[in-house]
């Protein structure tokens, strides 16, 4: 286990927006970042970082917490895990406090995982460099191939000795579970019998964008018909092909940096570029594009260029994939190479600035290029060219952006010489379709949102909702800050006139607040704010120190997303179009005593109305004269109301 001291010191040194900075690209709005969830494929960035409050917010999925909690989310880090990542990102020395055996076992299974696959990672590196074997067929192979000792340990290259169980027996050897390693698809287990997956093979782990070993590539080095050229890790628990990109973890800085990526199809095309000088390139490794790939893209960078080896069967094939990219609101260019080249192979033979040169001189607009490629094919041939219409229409519906797609509408007419006219009737049928789809969609929503509204009438709930939210994030921000609180009472002037006299006293928030609220026996209406009530003022009763950050991490995930929601709410028009206008809502005030007893009082006053109204109703209903009681409570109520009025009207 991993000591509370560790676990404090990594709490107060690491910043949520440094930590989360490495996994989405996070832009300046007013005194918070702002991003694209990360959670969901979105256009315009609701997602927000604090670093004030040191607390994140989805709004797109409702999630939100502290740095930590973004790892375990993000990443699918277990609570340990996070806190060990941000001990290394921190240079923070971890301090156990139980022996390393048991630590071994008490890792759950998808640690396990990862310390067979980081093992694993590190033998085969071994194998590489420390042996005969490794140095005479591996390392000998990678030289060949072009690749440097630089390069070679900076992708962790390795070799897979060419034996039945080599790497298995070592494995097990080390204390390494075989479940484990059969999960992880290192070892493949047939009866008795166990057999090494890469047997000798040179290997490519394949990371995650935060550098944790997921799987391996290994490829064959002699030429055999009947074995694949590559054998992938198979789907686990830690690894899902469709949600990595080789290389993504050397590249995102360089992708965030240059504002574009590189997409290629394997693994020696990233490692070459690499070496080469271009660092901002992945791989989807020779399977086509996911969304969630994409996405994993989009967070760093709107700018797409795919390259294409010099073959021009594959090319076609992979064109259609990339509408799936324009869906996501990216700029995609497509960059090919001369026949008989790859991307591993020009970076090869070219110095970094021919290869810039060459990059930079043949990426074209992808709709531009596609139309072109498919004009090309179809000339000749009416009912094809039909198709190509269509196809290459369809692609611009994808893109989000209006004045685009018209634009692309133009070129394209002009590039295929047809005429805009057809092209944008084209564009229609295909809009009238999806808007259907979409019209169906949303009414099925609708529906879901009606039933809830039946449930509460919307009007009454909202301003209570308001403050009642209002005072858990007072609660949350200040609760445990002492105050000058100064409270109107009521006495005798020297003529025996009553009047209001203003008396200070010192006091914490949390108590002032509950204390009011005690008095007036006032009890939230909202069920999840009077449980949340509840506990911010025990922990605030218990604890004489008391850390926001410590307190999300204390509560479950429910309450904790409903915290950030709480807390960042107000932050939320920040993402709208505001600061691009320049306008910037106001920022919270300073004075706690100030804001904590408006909150109040107009929570008050709010409630007295309701009463009054309530008695009226009542009134009305029943004959006036059974009714003198009620006709003098409201007398005492309003007379309340206009005390507090006055209360607000100096604090305001
Ligand atoms: N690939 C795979 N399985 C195969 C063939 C290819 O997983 N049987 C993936 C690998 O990720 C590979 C990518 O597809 O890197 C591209 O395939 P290919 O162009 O054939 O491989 P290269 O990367 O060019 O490998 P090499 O240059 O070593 O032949
Ligand atoms: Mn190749």
């Amino acid at each position: 286990m991993i000591s509370q001291s560790t676990i404090d010191q990594v709490f107060d040194t690491s910043r949520v927006e440094e930590v989360i900075g490495d996994f989405v690209q996070l832009k300046k709005a007013g005194s918070n970042f702002k991003g694209l969830s990360p959670f969901s494929d979105e256009r315009s960035p609701s997602f927000m970082v604090s670093p004030v409050k040191q607390i994140w917010k989805d709004f797109s999925t409702g999630k939100g917490g502290t740095a930590v909690s973004f790892l375990m989310e993000h990443e699918h880090f277990t609570y340990p895990e996070a806190i060990k990542y941000l001990a290394k990102k921190y240079n923070i020395e971890i301090e156990e406090t139980v022996q390393s055996d048991e630590q071994k076992e008490a890792a759950n299974e998808r640690e396990s995982l990862y310390l067979v696959s980081e093992f694993a990672s590190t033998y085969f590196q071994k194998i590489l460099h420390k042996t005969d074997q490794g140095k005479s067929i591996g390392l000998s192979y990678f030289k060949e191939r072009g690749f440097t000792e630089d390069t070679i340990k900076k992708f962790d290259l390795g070799y897979s000795l060419d034996e039945w169980q080599a790497f298995t027996d070592e494995a097990l050897k080390q204390g390494y579970n075989i479940d484990y390693l059969e999960k992880t698809g290192l070892t493949i287990v047939k009866e008795s019998k166990r057999f090494d997956r890469f047997k000798g093979r040179v290997m490519f782990p394949i990371k995650s964008m935060s550098g944790r070993v997921l799987g391996f590539g290994g490829r064959i080095l002699i030429t055999d018909k009947k074995a694949a050229k590559y054998v992938n890790s198979p789907e686990s628990d830690i690894y899902h092909k469709s949600k990595v990109l080789y290389g993504i973890y050397h590249a995102k800085q360089s992708i965030a940096k240059e504002d574009n990526c590189y997409l290629v199809e394997g693994y020696t095309d990233v490692i070459q570029f690499h070496q080469t000088g271009i660092k901002n390139v992945v791989s989807s490794s020779g399977t086509a594009l996911t969304s969630e790939q994409i996405r994993l893209i989009n967070r760093l960078t709107k700018n797409i260029t795919v390259l294409f080896d010099g073959d021009a069967a594959g090319m076609r094939a992979s064109l259609r994939g990339i509408d799936l990219i324009l869906e996501q609101g990216m700029n995609v260019k497509v960059c090919t190479f001369p026949e008989g080249e790859d991307p591993d192979s020009f970076s090869k033979n070219n110095t970094l600035e021919e290869l810039t040169l060459y990059l930079n001189e043949n990426a074209k607009d992808f709709i531009q290029f596609k139309a072109s490629i498919l004009f090309e094919d179809s000339k000749n041939d009416p009912i094809k060219k039909a198709e190509t219409v269509r196809d290459i229409v369809n692609s611009i519906s994808k893109i989000p952006d209006r004045i685009k797609k018209e634009i692309y509408i133009q070129e394209c007419a002009r590039i295929m010489d047809i005429s805009e006219e057809v092209l944008f009737s084209t564009l229609a049928q295909i809009n009238k379709k999806e808007f259907q789809e979409e019209n169906k969609k949303h009414k099925n929503e609708q529906k879901a949102f009606d039933v809830i509204k039946h449930q509460q009438p919307v009007k009454k709930v909202d301003v209570q909702y308001v403050l009642e939210r209002k005072i858990i994030e007072v609660l949350l921000l200040y609760g445990n800050k002492t105050e000058d609180f100064e409270d109107l009472v009521l006495k005798e002037n020297d003529k025996g006139d009553l009047i209001l006299e203003p008396v200070i006293h010192q006091t914490k928030v949390f108590e002032k607040v509950f204390l009011d609220l005690q008095d007036d026996e006032m009890e939230f209406s909202n069920e999840q704010f009077k449980t949340l009530y509840y506990t911010i003022i025990d922990t605030l009763n218990q604890n004489t120190e008391f850390d926001l950050k410590s307190f999300i991490n204390s509560v479950d995930s429910e309450t904790s997303n409903q915290i950030t929601t709480i807390l960042m709410e107000d932050e939320r028009y920040m993402l709208d179009d505001w600061n691009r206008m320049n306008i910037f809502p106001k920022e919270k005030i300073e004075n706690v005593a100030q804001l904590v007893s408006e909150t109040i009082l107009s929570l008050r006053c709010f409630l007295i109305d309701q009463k009054v109204k309530e008695f009226q109703q009542e009134t009305l209903q029943n004959k006036i004269d059974t009714n003198r009681n009620i006709l003098e409570e409201v007398k005492d109520y309003s007379s309340l109301k206009m005390l507090l009025s006055r209360k607000l009207n100096r604090v305001l």
